[in-house]
């Protein structure tokens, strides 16, 4: 079957970014000119996705309006002659099918993902995590782990090797190398401590599941932090069925924390054709006067 269906949760609170993120959700903070979430969507769109469920929390209308038509915006872009501002702006709107649902109380990426069961409808589905920005000016990240799923016909979580410092922070995997980037999955471990962690292969917030992960996530109890978590949905999946990671190609930022994002803003400026002359002379320049 084809993957045509995505879930995007973002229902988190941005507590790492406040004051930026008191009232304006954190998946709208702009690398460059563009909110993250715009980059994880179109990520997906390129990736052959059709259908898009954001899972929203409190405070996220703005992420609404964002996806939405702007009949204002283009009445006055279109007015001034901005034709491409106006582009711009009727591409965001037309880009997908966006729909959205509320997470009322925030118990974790498994529970995010449970709530998705009737927009899936029984097809697999991917899921992206909007603090990952992955850029690969060829092959988008999912498209990578869509091909893997529709040539194995089972679930395939994104992965990337990182550093044994920050395994505490990300779900990890247990696998055996089958095939060049790919691993089947024996184990799974929610931030473990680096004595506790089987490798250094983290998932990094890209994943292609099967639909039967629904009855599983029905049974998970609550894990890490007291959350239902999808890599235990995962884990148990990987007893019943094959699962598999694929170590995607590209450039991953973590823009859920500062420094990621400074990274992000910084690379995304400098492969910006109207920006990059100037602002690498001026990176090259302040780096001299540091
Ligand atoms: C989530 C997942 C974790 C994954 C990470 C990737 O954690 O629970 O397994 O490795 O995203 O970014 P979070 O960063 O939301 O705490």
């Amino acid at each position: 079957m084809k993957v045509k269906k995505a879930v995007i949760p973002a229902a988190g609170l941005g507590t790492r970014f406040l004051p930026a993120t008191k009232a304006i959700p954190k998946e709208m903070l702009p690398v460059v000119d563009k909110p993250t979430l715009q980059f994880v969507v179109e990520e997906a769109v390129n990736s052959g996705i059709e259908d898009i469920l954001i899972i929203l929390g409190r405070n996220k209308t703005p992420i609404e309006d964002h996806f939405d038509k702007s009949v204002e915006l283009e009445l006055e872009l279109e007015k001034k002659g901005k034709d491409d501002l106006l582009r711009n702006a009727r591409d965001i709107a037309d880009m997908v099918n966006i729909h959205t649902i509320r997470q009322k109380e925030p118990k974790g990426l498994g529970h995010a993902v449970a709530k998705a069961e009737s927009f899936v409808a029984g097809e697999p589905f991917a899921v992206l995590l909007g603090d990952d920005v992955v850029y690969n000016g060829e092959k988008p990240c999912l498209r990578q782990l869509i091909d893997v799923y529709e040539e194995k016909q089972a679930s395939v979580l994104g992965v990337q090797t990182v550093k044994s410092s920050d395994v505490v922070k990300y779900g990890i995997v247990d696998g055996t190398q089958i095939e060049e980037r790919l691993y089947t999955v024996q184990g799974l471990i929610e931030k473990p401590r680096v004595d506790e962690a089987p490798s250094n292969v983290a998932v990094l917030g890209r994943y292609v599941i099967s639909p039967d992960i629904f009855k599983v996530l029905k049974e998970t109890a609550p894990g890490k932090g007291g959350e239902i978590q999808i890599t235990d949905a995962l884990l148990t999946l990987s007893k019943q069925q094959s699962v598999y990671a694929y170590d995607f190609e590209g450039r991953r930022y973590d823009v859920g924390d500062k420094q990621g994002f400074l990274e992000a803003t910084v690379e995304f400026a400098l492969r910006d054709e109207a920006l990059k002359e100037n602002f690498r002379a001026y990176l090259k320049d302040i780096c001299r006067k540091l």
